[in-house]
């Protein structure tokens, strides 16, 4: 799998056109297991994750086609899963099981289980779904579900993403009307909202916190393109801001990276907002506070590339994970590049403005990945990230390409 080479580079400058949106084509590729006749869903990123998708849904029996970007599912004769393995390895499998009870009164999913970044439990989806009427347990390290689905008031617990993402498809097709609250409300869910009423759902309430879905009894294949991708955008932002240079990031909605727009102002940078797309450009000042928190709050998904910006920024950052329990791994690997950074708990404090030096280091995650190479931009001498598992590439497409076309020096070759 790849390593990086990245050096000290100039200021970026330059366009980039945002992919369409990891978070949102997963859920849409699951959605597609509701639908009696074929989906196609337009402008796929080329990631490994959106990969691993396609063959658990094979394996739960959907045929795929794949033409340049286009992907294709028909939904033939659906069956639970076989493979164990194509599960395990990805955490968004467990979107099918929504589709697959609703479908087949039945779902057996293999857990991928917990991640670099925490514990990842399914409590919220399994409670939801026996709200509707379904047993359910969690034996064999599968999540199991079984009976015919019907609307029901629901409550979760915490605004899951995932959870809402498959509450939200069994209801789709449950006998009667299910209302779940306190739901997620991130861009994510509105698309997946706005696919499922194409094929011709009934769902009010999508980016609210109060979703009414009156279920109907079959969904049609329908063509769609998700939303551009927000975090590969915010990615990029944060790129802009530590190496002092101008990007326009075209194709994606200011609206879904309100928070994330409001720090770098805050801290320094000039942000325009017009029809193509963001306008960044100036450096960051100073340090800023971050507190992760679901939509509309700060994004998890951008607390690493946040903490590289920070880094950069002279004064102090003090950072709040509220989302996941251990989303700091790359602070260990940015403080070996000489960043002042001390971690405690879901708390990390960043003293900024200390330069930083090339050092051989290793993607811990998705994101942690991405940090470590925009920190390579800034730092004297040589970086190395090593990533083995291919972390970057499973949420990011050709993200070193991206910043290479914008003037970064960053390369990259098969691990020997
Ligand atoms: C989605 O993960 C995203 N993944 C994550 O992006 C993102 O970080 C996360 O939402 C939060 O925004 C996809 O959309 C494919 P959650 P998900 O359920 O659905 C706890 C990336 O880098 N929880 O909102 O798994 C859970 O442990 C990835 O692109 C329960 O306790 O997130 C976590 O602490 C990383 N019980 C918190 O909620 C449950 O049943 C948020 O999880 C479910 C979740």
């Amino acid at each position: 799998m790849p390593v990086y080479t990245i050096r000290h580079s100039p200021a970026l400058h330059g366009e980039a056109q945002i992919n369409t949106s990891k978070n949102a084509v997963l859920p849409i590729l699951a959605a597609a297991l509701l639908c009696s006749s074929p989906v196609t869903i337009h402008r796929a990123p080329r990631l490994t994750d959106v990969d691993h998708m396609l063959r658990v849904l094979t394996d739960c029996g959907a045929r795929i086609g794949r033409q340049d970007r286009d992907i294709t599912i028909y939904p033939a004769a659906l069956r639970q899963p076989r493979e164990p393995q194509n599960l395990h390895s990805l955490r968004a499998s467990i979107l099918v099981l929504g589709p697959l009870c609703v479908r087949l009164g039945e779902a057996i999913v293999p857990l991928p289980g917990g991640c670099a970044i925490g514990q990842r439990p399914v409590d919220i989806h399994l409670n939801g779904l026996r709200a509707m009427g379904a047993e359910t347990e969690q034996a064999d390290n599968c999540a199991v579900a079984r009976g015919r689905l019907r609307g029901a008031n629901i409550y979760l617990d915490f605004p899951s993403v995932g959870a809402t993402e498959n509450l939200l498809m069994a209801a789709a097709l449950a006998d009667g009307v299910t209302r779940i609250e306190n739901a997620a409300k991130e861009p994510e869910i509105v698309d997946l909202a706005d696919f499922l009423n194409l094929a011709g759902a009934h769902i009010v309430g999508a980016g609210t916190g109060t979703l009414v879905i009156e279920g109907v009894s079959r969904l049609s294949g329908v063509e769609y393109t998700p939303i551009a991708d927000r975090i590969e955008a915010g990615t990029l932002a944060c790129a802009a801001a530590i190496t002092k240079g101008s990007m326009l990031l075209c194709g994606v909605h200011g609206e879904h990276l309100r928070a994330l727009l409001f720090k770098l102002r805050e801290m320094g940078l000039l942000v325009q907002e017009d029809a193509r797309g963001l306008c960044l450009r100036g450096q960051v000042r100073h340090g800023a506070d971050i507190r992760t928190l679901s939509y509309p709050g700060f994004p998890t998904d951008l607390q690493a590339p946040m903490m590289t910006v920070a880094c950069a920024a002279r004064g102090r950052s003090v950072f709040l994970e509220t989302i996941f329990e251990n989303r700091y791994m790359h602070a260990i690997s940015l403080c070996r590049m000489g960043a002042d950074i001390r971690t405690e708990g879901r708390m990390a404090v960043v003293e900024g403005g200390r330069p930083l030096s090339g050092a051989v280091v290793e993607a811990t995650d998705l994101r942690a990945g991405a940090a470590l190479m925009l920190a390579g931009l800034i730092a004297q001498g040589e970086t190395t990230l090593l990533d083995e598992p291919g972390h970057i590439c499973r949420g990011y497409e050709g993200l070193d390409e991206k910043l290479r076309a914008l003037g970064a020096d960053v390369t990259i070759a098969p691990l020997h």
